[in-house]
């Protein structure tokens, strides 16, 4: 910690984080701040029981290692408990409704956090109605519209290596082929929408069926417009990557059969094997460009082992992130008092 740091306070107590675009720049400036503090005070030991005898009820509708496991480990750590819980064991699966289960939950502890990602049309209107019900705050940890724990960390780890001020930085977020499973859409396109809001230039490329929901696209342009980023869509990885600051290539797949027939987006993906993050590609970027995934990583098809495992490579630092930014978002929203913090 710096003797100059300022000591600030926050609080978002009862707050839904839901997508980041219901929170205003200088509220995600606060909790990356927050975020930050907190992972100063991990890594020098200092206690930070913001959230003592606590409880947040983790729902999972899909699978997950860094999501379930920084909020499992962040909540621990802020003095309180964890519920993990999967959809596939709830009376959910037997139709139980949405108002119910967020009305039950948050009567048995202080918030509730949700992932349902994999159906379009379908997380997102879930997690709002189980949030208008609950009285406690519910947090999204990835629907099918937005996956805003990630981008946050994501944010965070390009503050961290380009400096506070992201005007003028070129973002590619580019698809890449991945043989694994359908993944969800969720992170290019909150990628798009939040990045241009701190004035960054984002250039979105996919195959022509991998195009991302509509609403995700016009809020990318209307963001750019206000926040002095850019956004521009380009037909190709060369040209998302020619001259980027950061690149973000990953796989997603096709908006209108992924819900229905996952396999689809797979046996389509087969024509695009060429999309690939490799040693080529990122000499087209600036020196010194950074590589980002939010993992999991298809390696040998997404990016090859030399780029993921090289120095362009932020990966793990950007893993970690999600740990210091679910705690910021969970510390901000569910404690009762304001929270202190060196900025
Ligand atoms: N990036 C991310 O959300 O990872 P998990 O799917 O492992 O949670």
């Amino acid at each position: 910690m710096t003797s100059t740091a300022a000591i600030k306070k926050a609080l978002f107590q009862g707050r839904d984080w839901i997508t980041t675009q219901e929170w205003t720049e200088p509220e995600l400036d606060t909790l990356l701040e927050v975020a930050a503090d907190l992972k100063r005070k991990f890594k020098a030991r200092v206690p930070h029981r913001y959230l003592p005898d606590q409880t947040i009820f983790l729902m999972f509708f899909d699978k997950s290692t860094r999501t379930r496991n920084s909020f499992e480990a962040g909540m621990t750590q802020l003095g309180g408990h964890a519920h993990f819980l999967t959809a596939d064991v709830m009376q959910v699966s037997h139709g139980e409704s949405a108002k119910d289960t967020g009305i039950i939950l948050s009567s048995y502890g202080h918030g509730i956090a949700i992932r349902h990602d994999l159906i379009p049309g379908q997380g997102n209107a879930y997690m709002r109605e189980v949030a208008k019900w609950a009285d406690k705050p519910v947090i999204n940890m990835q629907c099918d519209v937005d996956h805003p724990c990630q981008t946050l960390a994501d944010l965070m780890t390009i503050r961290e290596h380009r400096g506070r001020n992201t005007r003028g930085l070129k973002i590619a977020v580019s698809w890449a082929y991945a043989p694994s499973y359908a993944k969800p859409l969720s992170v290019p396109q909150g990628l798009i929408m939040l990045l241009p809001r701190f004035g960054i230039e984002v250039t979105l490329a996919h195959p022509p069926e991998y195009g991302l929901m509509p609403e995700t696209i016009e809020a990318a342009r209307e963001n750019a417009r206000r926040g002095g980023g850019a956004f521009h869509v380009a037909a190709s990885m060369e040209e998302a990557f020619r001259d980027a600051d950061v690149v973000i290539p990953k796989s997603w797949g096709c908006l209108d059969t992924m819900g229905s027939q996952p396999e689809e987006s797979l046996r389509i993906a087969k024509q695009y094997t060429h999309w690939i993050c490799d040693a080529r590609l990122m000499a087209l970027a600036k020196p010194g460009c950074l590589y980002m995934h939010p993992l999991p990583a298809d390696r040998g098809h997404e990016v090859t082992d030399e780029v993921i495992d090289g120095p362009h490579s932020v990966v793990y630092a950007e893993a970690e992130n999600r740990l210091h930014t679910a705690k910021a978002i969970m510390a901000l929203t569910m404690a009762d008092r304001e929270i202190e913090y060196e900025a």
